[in-house]
C-alpha cells in the first residue's frame, strides 16, 4: 500500500470538495504465463502487484460525475444522461463504467471522484483494469449495490470493448479484482472457475524489466490476432463439430487444417494450443517447487509469442536474449498483449542489482532508451480501504 499516495489523492478529493470521501486500492496485475489464451477460452495465471491506483469518491445529490486525475492534473465532468463519451481518453474509462454500470439497470447518482497511483501507464501492468475495477467497486460501495466479483470484473471487459475498442478477455480485470497477496491464480477463462495456488520461489523472484516503447499497432493487432484465431476456429469446426474456441483443439486436430488456412492463422492457432498446455505444465512445476522446469516454460512461451503469434519487438526479443545467458535468470519472456511494455523475468534474489546493471547500459546501447525495473510484489485485489 502506498499510504503517502492515498493521503496525497485523499488530501486533493477534500480540497475539492469539502468532505471526507470512501477510498479504493485497485492494482495493476502481472500474468506468470498465459498469453492471449483468455479470448480464446483458456489458461491464464496472474495476479496483483504493489502498483496500484487509488480512489478517493463522494456521491453528489444531482447527476454530475467530476473527476479528476491526479497523474495528469486534468479535470473531466459528464452528466449520467450524456451518451457522447469525453474526449479526455483517460476519462473514458470511467466513463465507460458509469454507463454500463447503468445499462445493467443499476440506479446510481452522480459521484466525485478523485484518482492517481503508481502503475506505469503502457508498460503492460494493466493500469486500464485497475482504473476500470476500482472505479466499478466504488461506484457498487456508494451505491450499494454489492455488485459480484465476476460481474465486476465483466463490466470493466465490456467498457474496454464499447469505449476503448480494444476486444480484450478477461484477464486483466479478473485478476485487478480476485488477486491475493502471496498467490497467483489459475482462471480458467470458459467456465470462469479459478483456483489460488502460494507463490512460492524461494531464493527467487519476478522481475518486471520495461522496456518503455509502445508500439501504436497494439490495440489494431490485438483486434487482428481475435480475427485470425476465429478462422481457425471456423476452419476446425468443418472437421470437428465439437470445436467452439482453440481450448476445444489440440495439435494433431489442428494438423487437419493445414492446408485449409493460411499459414499465418495456421501458426497463431498452434501458438495458443501449446500456450494452453504451457499454462497447465507450468502450475505442476510452480506446485512441485520445480522452478527451473517452470523458468524454461517462460522461454518457450515468449519464443511463441515472437515466432509464432507476432506480439513481440525487437526491443522485448533484445530483453529476453540478454537473460539466457545469465545463470540466475531462470526463465524470462514478454507480458501482457505485447508490442511493448515490460518483459517478466525469474531471478535469483540476490542478483537483482547485477541484472540491472548489466541489462541498462546494454539496452541504452542497443535503443537509446532507459528501460525500468519493477521488483514485484504480489498484492491483494481490488478492495475499499476506508
Ligand atoms: C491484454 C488483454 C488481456 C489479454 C492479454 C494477453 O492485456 O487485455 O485480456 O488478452 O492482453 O494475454
Amino acid at each position: 500500500m502506498n499510504s503517502q499516495l492515498l493521503e496525497k489523492i485523499t488530501k486533493k478529493y477534500q480540497e475539492k470538495f469539502s468532505e471526507t470521501p470512501i477510498t479504493l486500492r485497485a492494482p495493476g496485475r502481472i500474468n506468470l504465463i498465459g498469453e492471449h489464451t483468455d479470448y480464446n477460452e483458456g489458461f491464464v495465471l496472474p495476479t496483483g502487484v504493489s502498483a496500484a491506483i487509488y480512489f478517493a469518491m463522494g456521491s453528489r445529490n444531482d447527476d454530475k460525475v467530476c473527476l479528476y486525475s491526479y497523474d495528469f492534473n486534468s479535470e473531466c465532468q459528464f452528466n449520467l444522461s450524456d451518451t457522447q463519451k469525453p474526449k479526455e481518453q483517460w476519462a473514458s474509462y470511467l466513463f465507460g463504467i458509469t454507463k454500463i454500470i447503468m445499462e445493467k439497470g443499476y440506479k446510481i447518482k452522480g459521484y466525485n471522484c478523485v484518482f492517481g497511483g503508481d502503475v506505469p501507464v503502457g508498460a503492460g501492468m494493466s493500469s486500464s483494469a485497475a482504473l476500470e475495477s476500482g472505479l466499478a467497486l466504488g461506484i457498487s460501495e456508494l451505491n450499494n449495490l454489492k455488485l459480484d466479483k465476476m460481474e465486476m470484473a465483466k463490466i470493466g471487459q465490456k467498457s474496454e470493448h464499447e469505449y476503448v475498442g480494444v476486444k480484450c478477455g478477461i484477464m486483466d480485470q479478473f485478476a485487478s479484482i480476485f488477486s491475493k497477496a502471496g498467490k497467483c491464480v489459475k482462471l480458467d477463462c470458459r467456465s470462469l472457475e479459478y483456483e489460488y495456488s502460494k507463490l512460492e520461489l524461494g531464493q527467487y523472484m519476478f522481475v518486471l524489466t520495461d522496456s518503455k516503447v509502445k508500439h501504436s499497432l497494439a490495440s489494431s493487432e490485438y483486434n487482428t490476432r481475435r480475427e485470425e484465431c476465429a478462422l481457425g476456429v471456423s476452419a476446425l469446426q468443418q472437421n470437428f463439430a465439437e470445436v467452439n474456441s482453440l481450448r476445444d483443439a489440440d495439435l494433431p486436430m489442428l494438423e487437419t487444417i493445414v492446408n485449409s488456412v493460411n499459414e499465418k492463422v495456421f501458426d497463431r492457432c498452434r501458438y495458443v494450443i501449446e500456450e494452453n498446455n504451457r499454462v497447465i505444465e507450468a502450475c505442476k512445476q510452480l506446485n512441485a517447487g520445480n522452478l527451473e522446469e517452470f523458468g524454461k516454460l517462460l522461454y518457450a512461451s515468449h519464443e511463441g509469442l515472437s515466432k509464432l503469434y507476432e506480439v513481440s519487438c525487437k526491443e522485448l526479443d533484445f530483453l529476453v536474449d540478454k537473460t539466457k545467458n545469465m545463470d540466475y535468470i531462470l526463465g524470462s519472456r514478454m507480458m501482457g498483449g505485447g508490442f511493448g511494455g515490460c518483459t517478466l523475468s525469474l531471478i535469483k534474489k540476490d542478483k537483482l542489482e547485477e541484472y540491472q546493471s548489466v541489462i541498462a547500459p546494454a539496452y541504452k546501447a542497443a535503443f537509446g532508451i532507459d528501460c525500468k525495473f519493477y521488483p514485484v510484489v504480489v498484492e491483494n485485489g481490488t478492495e475499499r480501504i476506508s
